[in-house]
């Protein structure tokens, strides 16, 4: 008899991991199928964002921030460091440990829930009153039921036609988080997410960095003023050598490096060498070997499983979640999918509010947004005020010698109701969980303003931000 649970999650990344828990804590058998492995072969959970995702590049951010703060940062203090020394192999293995740690308590987590962990490929293999799941691990394969299907396959690397990466010399975010020596010239294509933080742990630790990008535009998803302030910083300050409107053409491994023939944004055909290139053009939905056509699961033309908005796809009781879907390519939107759809399952309302999710960008400074950009309001002809309040105005930004950027507030000239609030600066990304309570509540900036916020702190500019939308700041 094949083993029968009411939930089976195929993907045990924040998505499928978080669905799995919160189905058992509401009452539901809970199984999660997981597939990956460790480089020492052991099975894992915990997805792109614990094994090679969020959680070790923040490592290796703050790692190499502190690399740079002791050399160039602390002088302003007064404290003078000689003999300063980079062990990369002690900062990979701190950042492995802090990998193993989380990924092992995910296994606690399943434990203390009663979910069963499947290890092993997940695909479909029929359905009927419920479905059947093939599970291919060590021991062969295992057939089981489920009454309900939760979808959290995540998402891989995209890769260019013609540039092979092999984690070595040409590299994904895999193998961007593992080099063994820092390379003395390290060549990016593309300057989003991945290309900045990771471009920025390398600067830090010594490489001259170059990051190719294809648009003409820097940070295209961000508001206009973030990201004019971040180009400035990143390129003029950090010395981050960035190309906006680049064409890509031939790229070749060898025992020297890498050579990327291009043309730059004026048309110029133009050759680069490097020790490294790491490709961070974006990541695919990942739904190899599914089983989708043989119970006919819909995927779009872009390879995302279809869904409505509360995550059910076309096929009775199959729900899908985090990367493999629609939106943002973030672990916190997968993870309230997940607890979006196991409580959908037990008959209960789950609901993701799309319009508040926050965005963070882990480089130094650290960049934040939630809801609207003005380039955004605009478009849309929504007549709006802006505030914007610098940290070099705030005295724990100056005591913490983080006066760089500012936060910005946007809100309905009408209503005040805030509709985006964009933050360039030490701590945005702890500074905008304010901004996304404010819209969830659907707070206006006068709700801000009044609120009594500690001095001193960072957060004060937020407050400050809010009265500048009134033109009424104090502290300036
Ligand atoms: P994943 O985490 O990709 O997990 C999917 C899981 O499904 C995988 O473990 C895979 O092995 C498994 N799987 C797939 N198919 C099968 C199958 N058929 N059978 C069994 N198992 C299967 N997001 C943030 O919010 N903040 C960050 O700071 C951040 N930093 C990032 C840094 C990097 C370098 C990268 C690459 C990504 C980062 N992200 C970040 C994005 C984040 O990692 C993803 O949004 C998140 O992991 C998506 O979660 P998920 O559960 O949908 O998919
Ligand atoms: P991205 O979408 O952020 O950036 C990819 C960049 O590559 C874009 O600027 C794009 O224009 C450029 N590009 C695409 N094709 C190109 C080409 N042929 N030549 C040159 N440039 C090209 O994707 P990235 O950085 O790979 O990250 C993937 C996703 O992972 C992110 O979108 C995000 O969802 C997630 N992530 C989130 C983080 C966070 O929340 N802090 C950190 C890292 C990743």
């Amino acid at each position: 008899m094949p083993r029968i649970f009411d939930v089976v999650v195929i993907g045990g990344g924040p998505a499928g991991y978080i669905a799995a828990i919160r189905a058992a804590q509401l009452g539901l058998s809970s199984a999660c199928v997981e597939q990956w492995k460790t480089p020492q072969g052991d099975y894992a959970l915990g997805g792109t964002c614990l094994n090679v995702g969020c959680i070790p590049s923040k490592a290796l951010l703050e790692s190499s921030e502190n690399f740079e703060r002791v050399q160039h940062k602390f002088k302003v203090h007064g404290i003078s460091a000689t003999g300063v020394k980079l062990d990369l192999a002690r900062m990979l293995e701190r950042k492995e440990k802090i990998v193993g740690r989380m990924t092992a308590g995910i296994a606690g987590l399943f434990k203390k829930n009663k979910v069963t962990w499947l290890q092993g490929h997940g695909r479909f293999a029929g359905g009927g009153t419920t479905w059947k799941i093939d599970v291919k691990g060590e021991q062969g394969v295992e057939s089981i039921e489920a009454t309900n299907v939760v979808l959290a396959t995540g998402s891989k690397a995209r890769t260019l036609p013609g540039v092979p990466v092999d984690n070595d010399l040409i590299c994904d975010n895999e193998g961007a988080l593992s080099f063994t020596a820092v390379p003395a010239r390290l060549g990016v294509i593309g300057a989003g997410v991945i290309g900045l933080e990771l471009g920025s742990v390398w600067r830090r630790l010594g490489s001259k960095v170059s990051i190719l990008e294809a648009l003409p535009a820097f940070l295209g998803a961000a508001d206009e003023a973030i990201a004019d302030e971040a180009w400035k910083t990143f390129t003029a300050e950090q010395g981050l050598d960035i190309q906006l409107g680049v064409k890509i053409g031939a790229v070749q491994a060898s025992k020297k490096g890498v050579s990327v023939d291009y043309t730059d944004e004026k048309g110029v055909a133009r050759r680069f060498e490097c020790d490294k290139l790491i490709v961070s053009v974006g990541r695919v939905p990942n739904t190899d070997d599914l089983g989708a056509e043989t119970v006919g699961l819909k995927i779009d033309a872009r390879g995302f499983i279809e869904v409505d908005k509360n995550c059910r796809a076309a096929l009775p009781r199959v729900y899908a979640v985090g990367d493999v879907v629609r939106g943002p390519m973030l672990a916190h939107k997968g993870e309230d999918e997940g607890v979006m759809v196991a409580e959908i399952i037990a008959g209960q309302h789950g609901h993701v509010n799309y319009d508040a999710i926050p965005w963070v960008m882990y480089t130094a400074p650290e960049i934040a947004w939630v809801g609207k950009t003005e380039r955004e309001l605009k478009a849309a002809g929504v007549n709006y005020r802006a505030g914007r309040f610098p940290f070099a105005y705030n005295g724990r930004a100056l005591g913490r010698d983080e006066t760089e950027g500012f936060v910005k507030m946007l809100a309905d000239a009408e209503s005040d109701r805030i509709l985006g609030v964009h933050v360039i600066g030490g701590q945005a990304s702890e500074l905008i969980s304010e901004a996304v309570v404010a819209m969830e509540f659907g707070a206006s900036s006068e709700d801000i303003a009044r609120i009594c916020h500690a001095h001193p702190s960072m957060s004060e500019v937020m407050k400050e931000a809010a009265l500048a939308v009134d033109k009424r700041s104090l502290n300036s």
